[in-house]
């Protein structure tokens, strides 16, 4: 193997093999893994050992991301067996010589490491991420204390990379299933002393596929890189709709609830 060093990294430490799932739906081919041999310096994380096969050893790999620092969420991706966010994950620090590389699961796929995250997003919209008010306009600032947005701080932290709902063995069975990044944001918004959209998230929150289908296996919380806790915001959830945390809400003003109807018959 000709050696191309990194621009940016020092000497190579050693050679690492990354066997990676390709997979192209355009053609008429099964899945099938491609093994590279690339040379690694430190400080090199798998995304960069895939830009460099890409860039070096095969031009037709596809991969996504973006902002290569951990914050844009598009570079999540099965890194021998879990879920990772490739920038982040460095490859001599996996302590393997051979780093096996795979879409993130539940999705379909657009082609090699690029997931249809289709579905997150279309989950996402469902419980309606943003401020509802019944006014359209602001007549002045909606205050809040650092302690009511302590309430739901942890899930604002979310960059919806879908590492969660790859590892969630519910969204595995059923495709309906809203999936533990939805959720985590439907208690983010009815937590928010500014939001007054309670009712109008009931349904989709307070339903078949949504907060009573999640099995509690806790693998969501186990993958998030950003330390959000989707597996605690379905528990929460959960709490509001069947106890009288639900009457809080109410008291408090956040939610324009009226008295409960529960879709889910627990109350
Ligand atoms: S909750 Fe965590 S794992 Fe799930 S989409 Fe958000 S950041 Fe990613
Ligand atoms: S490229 Fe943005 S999180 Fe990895």
């Amino acid at each position: 193997m000709q050696e191309i060093a990194l621009k940016g990294f020092g000497e190579t430490v050693k050679t690492v093999t990354f066997r990676i799932r390709r997979y192209d739906p355009e053609k008429q081919e099964l899945p099938k893994y491609m093994e590279y041999k690339i040379p690694v310096q430190m400080g090199m994380t798998v995304l960069d050992g895939i830009l460099y096969i890409k860039e070096h050893l095969d031009h037709s790999l596809s991969t996504r991301y973006s902002c290569r620092m951990g914050i844009c969420g598009s570079c999540g991706m099965i890194i021998n067996g879990k879920e990772k966010l490739a920038c982040q994950t460095q490859i001599l620090e996996l302590g393997k010589d051979l780093i096996k590389v795979d879409p993130m699961g539940n999705y379909g796929i657009v082609k090699d490491l690029v997931p249809d995250l289709s579905n997150l997003f279309r989950n996402h919209e469902k419980v309606k991420p943003y401020i509802i008010r019944e006014e359209e306009e602001p007549k002045s600032e909606y205050l809040q204390t650092p302690a009511q947005r302590e309430e739901y701080a942890m899930f604002t932290d979310c960059i919806l990379c879908g590492m969660c709902l790859s590892a969630c063995p519910t969204s595995a069975t059923d495709e309906l299933y809203l999936g533990p990044q939805a959720l985590a944001q439907g208690f983010r918004y009815i937590s928010d002393n500014r939001d007054l959209g309670f009712n109008e998230r009931l349904n989709v929150l307070d339903s078949k596929q949504g907060v009573w289908r999640c099995h509690f296996s806790g693998a969501c919380s186990e993958v998030c890189p950003k330390g959000v806790d989707p597996a605690l915001a379905i528990q929460l959830l959960r709490q509001v709709m069947t106890t009288n945390v639900f009457v809080k809400f109410k008291q408090k003003g956040t939610a324009n609830a009226p008295e409960r109807k529960s879709v889910s018959g627990v109350s």
